[in-house]
């Protein structure tokens, strides 16, 4: 016969998807060293010892570190590094920054964790915007000819700004700097130097020569000065639409110059009417190096390498930015705002804003983007090794969970969040340590995790190459094993391999069989060495025993009863039978009424087998059809509708009775299993019922109301009868002897005719008279 495929398949995912009897993950893998051993799954320990087990070749070095230590390893001999995680500095947040040196916003600061490779680990980082936090805010200016009347406006709002800001801290720096674009053609006018020194110079007017970005005042808390330096700017002229900005953020994000306050809030903000170069631009003007992500400001705050490097991309702007935990703002006019919106996607911890015509609503505009930037708290990772997994959820306002998140919005500052991340190794890093930090955006403060791989074995370190252990120096000793060197082969390395040829050994091959070793091992010097099997142990001289093929019931191995022991189940203790399917209870099969099976089968492993045709139910209890079912039932009406009987007076009704009773008027044809029932009780009534079960098995008794009993004797017609019973009699025997008179008077009368005829009387003759003379006869006398 042969077994569908389906079924093979599905036998096989259940295998592997479950711990067969007596295997697990650790034994199963046949790994052969220590190393590999801890990677198959944190629970698994490796026993270094040199004598190990029992049973000897049956016994895994690699197992569960309860089973290693039954099997006899010693502790100092295991294996078994943890994961862990300790924290090494925690500082508490801060509540404000005014007042205090160490402004503290993360928590903790650093940790420290050692993971096995498959382990995970948790942690909790609490991030809180302190109140009052420094302000650092870099004003970019677009200065190209078309930002003239902005820059009008600017001139006069720089105190009103400065007052703005001072709302949300007291601790404000101000720093300004401007931008046209590339110091060269095509994106300058070069044909002359007049051209040169005023781009203006052909529509009649004067303005400052082209330049590529200028810092014009680093960061300072002398508002006044900002300004000042703002009144003395005027604007340039370039030739295309499209200016050099990205140039200047750059310039501005990474040079030391510009003085970014390590703790403070960083905001650049970047003002222009135009859209912007980005990357490979440059290549109009035959600039092909790359930009670097460094500063070139000269002495006199220019940029210098304008003409020289590409314009940055959005990818390394994104880079420098967090490094120096900087916001961008990007406050643009209408027309360029979509264009800007895309690039703030790209890059994290940027917004836009848009500017009015004349840049009136710039203060507004960068009041919102810092509320909106402090609002916000993007959880970011910098330096995560790929072998580590992390995950994490953010717990944001109200204690409300969110899975899966490491960002919260919509805080208000003071506010803390917390985000539980779950780290976990997926494989073993080349390198021992590794050292990765988690930041908000655009703070200064971050966690710094150091994380030891714990992959390695310590008794690694004791191997003994030459190890007179593996055949007098074929090997190294480690970790309890032989690695045998090229050529050699066997636990002890005892073989070697030119000398040995499988094909000439009988010895591993069983009497009788084919192939050696059952073809489930390695003949190695004349023994078998039986492989590792996903599906569990195998042993034996032939390696013909193994703990996975036994009798399945229902897919179970033993019915998950038992232990598969070389092809046989050994049943645990209330089970027996070939797959160990038969449980030997049989309180299971015994019914309410106190018999097994009630009478109608037999308890088979622990079920009912029900013999009596029609009988069915866990117990054969029901039973509607059988001839006894209404003795049984008699007894529950009896308890149930009387409230009488044995149930009653031992008190089992409830126990035993199950039943709806409904009482009816008479009984009706219902179902072809409903069983009418009738019997007699104590009174002599006849009590008739109907035993039915309905489509859920309910079982119904239906009672008639008024039982049957035999009506009384007629007390009148007794009477009467009596009366007339004697009355007979009395005629029958008045007759009798009216007849005997008759029969007699007639006998006397025919007498009396008889001797009327013999006397032959005178008619005169009185017969009444008597003669008055007698003659007497003297019988003594003898005389003649
Ligand atoms: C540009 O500025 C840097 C300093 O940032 C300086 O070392 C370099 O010499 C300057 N190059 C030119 C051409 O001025
Ligand atoms: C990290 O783990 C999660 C959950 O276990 C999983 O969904 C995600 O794909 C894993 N990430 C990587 C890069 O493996
Ligand atoms: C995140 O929450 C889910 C359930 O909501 C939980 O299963 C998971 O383990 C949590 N992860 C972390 C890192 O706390
Ligand atoms: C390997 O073992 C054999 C005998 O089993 C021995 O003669 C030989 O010297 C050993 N080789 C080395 C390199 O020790
Ligand atoms: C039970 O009695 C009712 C009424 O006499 C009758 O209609 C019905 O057929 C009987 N049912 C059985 C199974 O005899």
């Amino acid at each position: 016969m042969a077994a569908s495929p389906a079924l093979i398949t599905s036998l096989f995912l259940f295998i592997s998807a479950s711990d067969v009897c007596g295997s697990n993950v650790c034994t199963s893998r046949g790994v052969t060293t220590c190393k590999e051993c801890l990677a198959v799954d944190p629970s698994c320990a490796w026993c270094s010892q040199e004598e190990l087990g029992i049973k000897g070749s049956g016994v895994s070095r690699c197992d569960l570190k309860e089973n290693l230590i039954k099997e006899g390893c010693n502790t100092a001999a295991l294996e078994f590094p943890s994961s862990s995680v300790t924290i090494v500095q925690d500082d508490p947040l801060s509540d404000k920054a005014s007042g205090t040196d160490d402004v503290t916003q993360v928590r903790p600061q650093k940790l420290h964790m050692e993971l096995r490779s498959g382990a995970s680990k948790r942690f909790t980082v609490t991030v809180r915007q302190v109140e009052d936090y420094p302000v650092d805010l870099y004003y970019l200016m677009d200065l190209s000819y078309s930002m003239e009347n902005d820059l009008e406006r600017l001139r006069t709002l720089g105190s009103e700004l400065a007052s703005t800001m001072r709302k949300t801290t007291s601790n404000l720096r101000m720093g300004f700097g401007a931008f046209v674009d590339k110091t060269t053609s095509p994106y300058m006018y070069m044909y002359s130097p007049e051209v040169i020194a005023n781009p203006c110079y052909p529509i009649g007017t004067t303005c400052q020569a082209q330049f590529g970005f200028k810092n014009v005042l680093s960061l300072t808390d002398q508002v006044a000065r900002f300004t000042e330096e703002v009144k003395k700017q005027t604007v340039s002229r370039n030739r295309d639409a499209p200016e050099g900005g990205l140039d200047a953020v750059m310039q501005a994000i990474v040079c030391k110059k510009i003085g970014w306050r390590p703790d403070a809030s960083h905001l650049l903000v970047l003002t222009t009417d135009a859209k912007t170069h980005t990357a490979l631009d440059a290549r109009f003007a035959g600039i092909v190096q790359p930009n670097d992500g460094q500063c070139y400001l000269d002495s006199n705050n220019l940029y210098n390498k304008s003409a020289v490097l590409d314009y940055p991309s959005l990818g390394l702007i994104m880079d420098k930015m967090t490094e120096n935990n900087i916001n961008l703002v990007f406050a643009v006019t209408s027309y360029v705002v979509p264009l800007y919106k895309e690039y703030s996607q790209l890059i994290p911890g940027s917004t836009v804003g848009l500017l009015s015509d004349d840049s009136g609503n710039v203060i507004q505009l960068i009041e919102e983007a810092y509320a909106k930037i402090r609002s916000k708290v993007v959880l970011e990772l910098v330096g995560v090794p790929d072998e580590l997994n992390l995950s994490f959820n953010a717990t944001c306002l109200n204690g409300e969970v969110i899975p899966g998140l490491k960002s919260c919005s919509g805080l208000k500052i003071g506010d803390t969040v917390s985000f539980s991340v779950e780290a976990q190794l997926r494989a073993c890093p080349q390198d021992k340590t590794r050292t990765f930090t988690i930041k908000p955006l655009g703070f200064k403060d971050s966690l710094e995790i150091t994380v030891d791989f714990a992959c390695g074995c310590d008794c690694e370190a004791k191997s003994v190459p030459n190890s007179p252990v593996c055949s007098s120096g074929n090997g190294t000793f480690e970790c309890g094993v032989c690695q045998c060197h090229e050529g050699r082969m066997g636990p002890r390395c005892e073989c070697s391999m030119e000398d040995y040829s499988p094909s000439e050994d009988n010895s591993c091959v069983p009497k009788g069989g084919s192939s050696a070793c059952s073809g489930r091992g390695d003949c190695l010097c004349g023994q078998c060495s039986c492989h590792a099997n996903d599906f569990g142990q195998v042993w034996g001289k032939y390696c013909e025993c193994d703990d996975f093929n036994c009798l399945r019931f229902k897919g179970a191995l033993c019915s998950d009863h038992g232990r598969c022991n070389c092809g046989f189940c050994q049943c645990d203790a209330g089970w027996t039978g070939d797959s160990c399917d038969c449980s030997t209870r049989t309180d299971t099969c015994m019914s309410s009424i106190g018999l097994l099976c009630s009478g109608r089968g037999n308890c088979e492993c622990g079920v009912c087998q029900c013999t009596q045709p029609g009988a069915y139910g866990s117990t054969c209890e029901k039973c509607p059809t059988c001839p006894d079912s209404c003795t049984i039932k008699k007894e529950c009406v009896e308890c149930q509708h009387f409230k009488r009987g044995r149930y009653t007076t031992d008190d089992s009704c409830n126990r035993i009775c199950k039943n709806e009773i409904r009482v009816v008027d008479e009984l009706v044809f219902r179902a072809k299993n409903a069983m009418n029932c009738s019997y007699k009780d104590e009174n002599d009534c006849v009590v008739n019922f109907q035993y039915y079960e309905d489509e859920t098995s309910k079982s119904i008794l239906f009672v008639v109301k008024i039982p049957e009993c035999p009506e009384g004797p007629d007390i009148l017609l007794v009477l009467l009868g009596v009366v007339g019973a004697i009355l007979l009699l009395g005629l029958v025997g008045l007759l009798i002897w009216k007849l005997m008179v008759t029969i007699h008077d007639r006998r006397e009368f025919a007498k009396f005719e008889e001797e009327k005829a013999k006397a032959k009387w005178d008619t005169a003759n009185n017969p009444l008279y008597v003669g008055a003379t007698s003659t007497f006869t003297n019988v003594a006398y003898r005389g003649n």
